[in-house]
């Protein structure tokens, strides 16, 4: 993967996020997932797509299953003991941090969003095992190189980093603005670096979930653009997917503890290796 660009991907980062009369992802996602975080105009709109879909609660949970599964093998299996977390949303046990330092105490995360209200709640992200550290950067995704920058103070650049994007990149609507960021996010870490996503998708889960985004995109602040299988898997080319590759979350290695049906939700997941 190449790319340097240090000016923010896609032009300047809109002015988008202090918008509280419209419903935002972080808060809604905190309503689906059982949060009070959130605002009526939120909750709202998460009533009328759960209508729409009624998974969609099922949709967030099994994204914070993954996330703890894939951090958990990454840590366990392979040593892993930086991460580097963006679009963080609301602080929900487990967060990151938490099974990371399940595994190794002294791992060091840093995580970032660009919502005013994450910010706000930030503090419980920063409760970390003393033999590590943690660190938020209210920052935009669209500003890798300054989020690089600031990571620095905290992780190690030069040694193998895991970065999770988590049910994020949808909300960068142009592909090769996309593939900028994920490129240049990566190439500023070393071989056996690591990439943990979900993304959003329309491709399964049924005719409802085509309706559920329009819906979104009709209200929400952040448009969101589902994307197939196949575009995913350009999104992140060069990189080498661990089995079972792009599938949706609860089929990634499922942990009978989640307790979860091994159901389709319109989510792709999977972990890969910078080679
Ligand atoms: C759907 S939530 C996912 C939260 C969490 N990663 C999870 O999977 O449970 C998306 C998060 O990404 C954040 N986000 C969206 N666009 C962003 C951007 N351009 N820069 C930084 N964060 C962003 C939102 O504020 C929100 O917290």
């Amino acid at each position: 993967m190449t790319g340097d660009t240090s000016a923010p991907v896609g032009g300047p980062a809109p002015s988008d996020r202090i918008d509280s009369t419209r419903p935002h992802s972080a808060r809604v996602w905190d309503f689906w997932l059982g949060g009070k975080d959130n605002y009526e105009v939120d909750r709202e709109l998460g009533r009328q797509i759960q209508q729409a879909n009624p998974h969609v609660v099922a949709m967030v949970r099994t994204d914070r299953t993954f996330m703890r599964r894939s951090v958990a093998f990454l840590a366990a299996e392979h040593g892993i003991d930086q991460f580097l977390d963006i679009g963080t949303g609301l602080p929900t046990d487990p967060n990151v941090h938490q099974v990371a330092q399940s595994v190794h105490p002294h791992a060091r995360v840093v995580y970032v969003d660009n919502d005013p209200v994450v910010l706000a709640h930030a503090r419980a992200l920063l409760d970390s095992n003393p033999a590590g550290a943690t660190a938020y950067l209210d920052a935009d995704l669209r500003e890798p190189g300054r989020i690089l920058a600031q990571a620095a103070e905290t992780l190690d650049l030069k040694r193998p980093v895991a970065i999770s994007l988590m049910s994020l990149m949808h909300f960068v609507n142009d592909f090769g603005d996309a593939r900028a960021i994920i490129t240049r996010l990566l190439d500023a870490v070393p071989s056996g670096s690591w990439l943990a996503f979900t993304h959003a998708t329309a491709e399964l889960g049924g005719p409802e979930v085509a309706e559920a985004f329009r819906m979104w995109n009709e209200n929400a602040v952040q448009k969101a653009r589902p994307r197939d299988r196949d575009e995913v898997a350009k999104l992140i080319d060069g990189l080498e997917l661990v089995e079972p590759g792009i599938v949706s979350p609860p089929f990634w290695r499922p942990d009978p503890a989640d307790g979860e049906q091994p159901r389709e939700v319109p989510l792709w997941a999977g972990v890969a290796r910078k080679p």
